[in-house]
């Protein structure tokens, strides 16, 4: 029988992820957007584009017929998530009720507050002692206690690679590599949670193919690459062939920023992230799909690098050598 899936923010970062992983993977697809979704996912034989506000609570059911899994991808503007991030849960819940179906959400690890510990699990204490923290943990709880809804959060670090933008990798770590620049939000040695959002797609179409199985409320773990500035350095300069000068984000004017941009204000919020270590323990995970997918750190870097323009052309006479031999 075939799978449906129903992606909400399909034009997000994960969103165009996961339309590709799970319309590769033989899913029939409904890509949820306000805006037209990129021309290679809507040119798609698999997926078909849902134009709507996913606050229209009508649109989104009727939506969701017939589909066996739900991915609640939306993202409010960082500084909108108090106003907006609960109505949007409700929305994605609303619809997964409708059909019946399994709700999946991509979490983060705000939940655990500002002293995280350095190894995250699914059962480590979560506490709300930051205005994010406590929007997450009321979302998953609200998926956990809602009656008759099945769901999964796979939660994972900071997303980087694939087409969309506005990663901590295209805003801060690549931003000056053309200028032989690496910026680093953090200590270089301090190990931080990553997710390639290539291989975190392909764990949730294994986790969706799943659905029958999955009763109640699971939350499960990702782990990514849980890597420190000093290998991510490395793995740019080996992309980019070439040395690149470490930098610091400039946190200090950003500090008298914010008194003026709010987004500046929840960056800084959010900066124990660079300052405590932390990685996520996949075991749950690996439980129930088996080993995960990963693409070494490497060529996951190379490859968000070349999706971002940033690699360095081939220069025509190697071009032509290659061309004569
Ligand atoms: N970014 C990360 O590093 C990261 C890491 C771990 C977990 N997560 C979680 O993964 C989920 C998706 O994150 P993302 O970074 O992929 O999201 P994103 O790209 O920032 O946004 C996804 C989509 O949300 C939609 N959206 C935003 N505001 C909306 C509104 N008012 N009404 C309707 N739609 C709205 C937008 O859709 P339109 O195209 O319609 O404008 C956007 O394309 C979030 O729960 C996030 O917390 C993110």
């Amino acid at each position: 029988m075939a799978s449906n899936v129903l992606i909400l923010g399909a034009a997000g970062r994960i969103g165009q992820a996961l339309v590709s992983a799970f319309a590769e993977a033989g899913w029939s697809v409904r890509a949820q957007a306000r805006k037209p979704l990129p021309t290679a996912l809507a040119a798609h034989p698999r997926v078909q584009a849902v134009r709507c506000d996913a606050l229209d609570a009508h649109a989104l059911r009727a939506a969701a017929q017939g589909v066996q899994v739900v991915i609640h991808a939306l993202n409010p503007p960082y500084t909108q998530w108090d106003k907006l991030a609960l109505p949007l849960l409700d929305a994605a819940i609303g619809a997964a009720r409708e059909s019946g179906a399994l709700l999946m959400l991509p979490g983060n690890v705000y939940n655990f507050g500002s002293d995280l510990p350095a190894r995250l699990s699914p059962g480590t204490p979560q506490r709300g002692d930051t205005p994010k923290a406590r929007l997450r943990i009321e979302t998953e709880s609200r998926m956990a206690t809602t009656p008759g809804l099945r769901s999964v959060v796979i939660r994972a670090g900071d997303f980087f690679g694939g087409p969309g933008r506005g990663t901590w990798l295209d805003m801060a770590l690549a931003s000056r590599v053309n200028k032989g620049r690496f910026v680093y939000p953090g200590a270089l040695d301090t190990l931080h949670a990553w997710a390639y959002l290539p291989d975190l797609a392909q764990a949730f179409v294994r986790v969706a193919d799943r659905h029958a199985e999955l009763a109640g409320h699971h939350a499960l773990h990702f782990a990514g690459h849980a890597v420190t500035g000093a290998q991510l350095h490395e793995a740019m300069q080996t992309a980019m062939g070439r040395d690149l000068k470490a930098a610091d984000l400039p946190w200090g004017l950003i500090r008298v920023g914010a008194l003026l941009v709010p987004m500046w204000r929840e960056l800084l919020v959010m900066r124990y992230l660079w300052q405590r270590p932390h990685q996520l323990d996949d075991e749950g995970l690996r439980d129930l799909i088996g080993p995960l997918p990963q693409t070494p750190l490497h060529q996951a870097v190379r490859a968000s690098l070349g999706e971002l323009g940033l690699l360095p052309q081939p220069s025509a006479s190697a071009f032509n050598a290659k061309a004569r031999a």
